[in-house]
């Protein structure tokens, strides 16, 4: 029996085609070339559309977090947009997985209209990538984008950014929200239709805005959101909408000289059980906040004083122990001091000053801060605390991370029930408060 002809049509305007195109010769649209079903085809049984991406659908990414964020890792033939500012490590990430996937034998096809063959290979060297399996193709043209694509099948098509991606032969204005929306349906109809996993990058504005329509989140499967301040190391990927996962997981991660690593945030605060010279920080990664642990110790020495951090900024640190020196009269200035974060996280936020002045009178004096405690405030020259941004965020991490107070400047719009909130205005305020420095000096006067 001769078998049954599959008959395609295009999903726009309904034209028969006899072949798969990657566009519709009737009415230009891209990758909506799809079988018609019904008369020739009998259709698909519904139960396996209706069949949620299982195990053997899903690849990992490499990373456990980013697998996470996914809902179990990247489902084959599925479109994932990685939305970010600029600066914050979309292609870095996308380099990581890519290098992955090739590691484990998948064939990645990598786009970029954003950098060269030379600048990517750059960042390949210094992420340490072999990437036997990835090809590199430069370009900002739809439809060459589109021909490299389907001519190595690979299993992931990596196009870094939508932006920059032109569909040369549509009437659309490049850049422009109609360009972006075609490129994207184009990649869309590839996934659909070749089985081609797609990852793009896009760029966000500081509102976190996709810059381009908003109609490209409700295109793809799943919308990932990069976050974090691209001068600190900090970042969070999280999900937004997403068609195999939940939406709102998140991972952490570093940025540093060897490219992302995963960071455990339950892990950079240590213990409540607190010893001296450690302090709870709450600094911000986007629209997250996290608590870390920063920790300071101070030593006395005949020979000059040397001051080092790790992970913590050297300049702040130095303001904040001259502060801490003259506000809570304590003799910092000729003592060794070292300052780090847990983990070694590279906390930049100006609103981890409070902590780091919290961890040095802890070192210092050997009191340990309230169990339970964190703080939050930029520190001025003059002692006074600054509120901080998004105080809310931070409250609310430092409920999850299982604190009970937080010494804060600023009003906070809402605080998690549980938390108490003790506000501050001056540095000595907090530290007298967290460590009765009043009482200390009132002893060392009577002593
Ligand atoms: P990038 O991935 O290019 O960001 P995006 O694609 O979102 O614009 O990375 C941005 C920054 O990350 C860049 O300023 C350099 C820095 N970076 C590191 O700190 N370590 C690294 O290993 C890499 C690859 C980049
Ligand atoms: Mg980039």
């Amino acid at each position: 029996m001769a078998r049954a002809k599959i008959l395609l049509a295009c999903a726009s305007c309904r034209q028969q085609v006899s072949q798969w195109v990657g566009r519709c010769p009737a009415c230009g649209s891209w990758g909506t070339i799809e079988e018609s079903g019904g008369r020739g085809t009998g259709g698909t049984p519904l139960a396996a559309l209706a069949a949620a991406p299982g195990e053997a659908t899903r690849v990992s990414s490499g990373s456990a977090g980013v697998d996470r964020v996914l809902g179990g890792g990247i489902v084959r033939a599925s479109v994932a947009l990685l939305a970010g500012e600029p600066g914050i490590g979309k292609s870095t990430l996308l380099l990581q997985m890519l290098a992955h996937l090739s590691d484990e034998g998948h064939r990645c096809v990598l786009v970029s209209g954003e950098e060269s063959h030379a600048q990517v290979a750059a960042r390949a060297q210094r992420l340490g990538v072999s990437g036997q399996e990835i090809s590199f193709a430069p370009g900002r043209d739809l439809e060459a984008v589109i021909d490299t694509a389907r001519a190595a099948s690979p299993f992931v098509l990596a196009v870094d950014s939508i932006q920059t991606i032109r569909d040369v032969t549509g009437a659309q204005m490049p850049g422009g929200t109609s360009q972006v929306r075609v490129c994207a349906d184009a990649l869309i109809g590839l996934a659909k239709t070749e089985g081609i996993t797609v990852l793009l990058t896009g760029h966000v504005t500081k509102d976190g805005d996709l810059a381009g329509p908003r109609a490209l989140e409700h295109a793809v499967d799943v919308v990932l959101a990069f976050d974090g301040d691209p001068r600190s190391g900090l970042r969070v990927l999280s999900s937004g909408k997403n068609r195999f996962g939940a939406e709102g997981e998140t991972a952490w991660f570093e940025m540093g000289g060897h490219g992302l690593r995963e960071i455990d945030p339950t892990e950079l605060l240590v213990s409540h059980d607190r010893s001296p010279g450690a302090a709870v920080a709450l600094p911000q990664a986007g629209r997250r906040a996290v608590a870390v642990e920063v920790q300071a110790l101070v030593g006395s020495t005949e020979g000059p004083a040397r001051r080092q951090v790790t992970g913590l900024d050297l300049r702040r640190f130095q303001l904040v122990a001259a502060v801490v020196d003259r506000a809570a009269q304590l003799p910092l200035g000729r003592t060794e001091l070292f300052g780090a974060s847990s983990g070694g996280v590279r906390l930049d936020d100006p609103a981890c000053d409070l902590a780091v002045a919290a961890a040095l009178v802890s070192a210092s004096t050997g009191v340990a801060p309230p169990t339970g405690s964190a703080f939050v405030g930029e520190v001025a020259l003059t002692g006074a605390v600054r509120p901080a941004a998004n105080l809310a965020q931070r409250l609310a991490a430092a409920k999850a991370a299982g604190c009970s107070v937080v010494y804060a400047a600023g009003e906070p719009s809402k605080v998690p029930h549980g938390l108490h909130v003790v506000p501050v205005r001056h540095i000595r305020q907090a530290l007298d408060w967290a460590f009765h420095l009043e009482d200390r000096s009132v002893r060392a006067h009577t002593a």
